[in-house]
């Protein structure tokens, strides 16, 4: 076949240049290759730094199921969706089985709402800064991703929803509103308060309320899930964060809608997730044997973001070029803003090349190039980010 006879969807286009060399992973990949001992202080995939779900459970849970059968329900098994049920009911959120729909995760969560609400060109509103994930996530979808930013409040350093901006970014086009508490990397939430104010503008759009960091807070107003939304809310959580499982690929959609849009929304839903029946066997099996582990695995990762962050916010404290100090209240990240006059991505390639340190440069989830924001992981390996900021220290002196 020659060249002109095919061609690749357009949607890789909508996504942007995938083939731009990305300079700062190469330069860790030649420092790497050369011998040199990165301190990676961006790492989020907790079974690579200690956090890993105890594999001896693992394998005594997995035992004793029979694997061998398969139910295909849209939807997922009654019983694993009423292990979920029971979790919700333990936040003090009433939901029931009819209200769920599983997923392969938050990510393919995601893409059903897409398709359930939207058509090609059409709009989706996202937090900035926010998550790279969701503009490849819209992009595959034909979508196209706007942004409505966060706010930053001036006394505190912290970056808040307003029910207000967001509501002025919607156009005839936008099919579907983001909002993510705790959101990445920021941990802005959506409080009581936010909820109140939205509920007042009476805007119907429907709303994926994604919160897979929402047992990682720590200060501040909680996030909320509002009770009897007045719109259709979708919320979107999975294993990968709750129970340090993202290779048992396990999320899910609980709807919150005003009864009227309920069935039909229940039904189309259905639809989609018959079609590609996606969510495998073992693990819907497995989850309520699983569940019983959310307060250890959270546990321990927690101990290691509260510890991770004291030796963040003492390093922000003691260094004087270091001018943004946000409480960072919720979720994996902390913010490092630095007072220099030199684009982020410049100045994580000087600190990688001349300290061997790797941080992730604020751009890279929104914030202005111009700001010199780093993004450090609160779930790093302990020594390795007192090394590391240690390294840092010496660099920025
Ligand atoms: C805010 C947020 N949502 C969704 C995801 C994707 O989660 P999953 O692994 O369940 O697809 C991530 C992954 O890090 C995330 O940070």
């Amino acid at each position: 076949m020659t060249e002109s006879q095919f061609s690749f969807s357009s949607r890789f286009q909508l996504l942007g240049d995938l083939n731009s060399e990305n300079k700062i992973y190469q330069t860790k990949q030649n420092l790497e290759k050369t011998g040199n001992e990165i301190f990676d202080l961006t790492g989020s995939n907790p079974t690579k730094l200690g956090l890993e779900f105890p594999p001896s459970a693992l394998s005594h849970i997995f035992s004793n199921l029979d694997l061998s059968q398969y139910e295909p329900q849209a939807e997922g098994l009654e019983s694993t969706r009423q292990a979920i049920v029971a979790d919700y009911k333990n936040r003090g959120i009433q939901t029931t089985t009819s209200n769920l729909i599983l997923t392969a995760s938050t990510s393919e969560a995601y893409s059903y709402i897409f398709k359930l609400f939207t058509n090609p060109g059409d709009e989706v509103l996202t937090p900035n800064p926010g998550y790279p994930l969701f503009s490849f996530l819209i992009g595959l979808e034909n979508l196209k991703e706007v942004h409505y930013p966060l706010k930053e409040d001036p006394e505190t350093g912290n970056w808040v929803y307003s029910a207000e901006t967001i509501a002025n970014c919607i156009s005839t086009k936008t099919k579907l509103i983001v909002l993510v508490s705790p959101a990445n990397p920021t941990g802005s939430r959506t409080t009581a308060q936010f909820w109140k104010e939205w509920e007042t503008l009476g805007i119907k759009i429907p709303i994926l309320l994604d919160e897979v960091f929402v047992g990682y807070e720590f200060s501040g107003e909680p996030h909320q899930i509002p009770e009897a939304p007045n719109f259709p809310l979708f919320v979107c959580n999975g294993f990968s964060k709750m129970l340090a499982l993202p290779g048992f690929k396990l999320g899910w959609i609980l709807l919150q809608s005003p009864e009227v849009y309920q069935s039909e929304i229940q039904k189309n839903l259905s639809f989609i997730a018959d079609t590609y029946l996606s969510v495998n066997a073992p693990i819907q099996l497995a989850t309520p044997e699983l569940f019983p582990w959310k307060t250890m695995i959270q546990n321990r990762i927690r101990t290691r973001i509260m510890r991770n962050l004291a030796q963040c916010i003492l390093f922000s404290e003691e260094n004087l070029k270091i001018i943004n100090k946000p409480a960072m209240e919720a979720g994996w990240y902390f913010l490092i803003e630095l007072n220099l006059e030199k684009k982020d991505e410049d100045i994580v390639l000087e600190i990688l090349t001349q300290t061997k340190v790797f941080v992730h440069p604020g751009s890279w989830y929104g914030f202005s190039h111009n700001r010199c924001i780093l993004v450090v992981s609160l779930i790093s390996d302990e020594e390795v980010l007192r090394n590391g900021l240690l390294a840092l220290q010496t660099f920025l002196k």
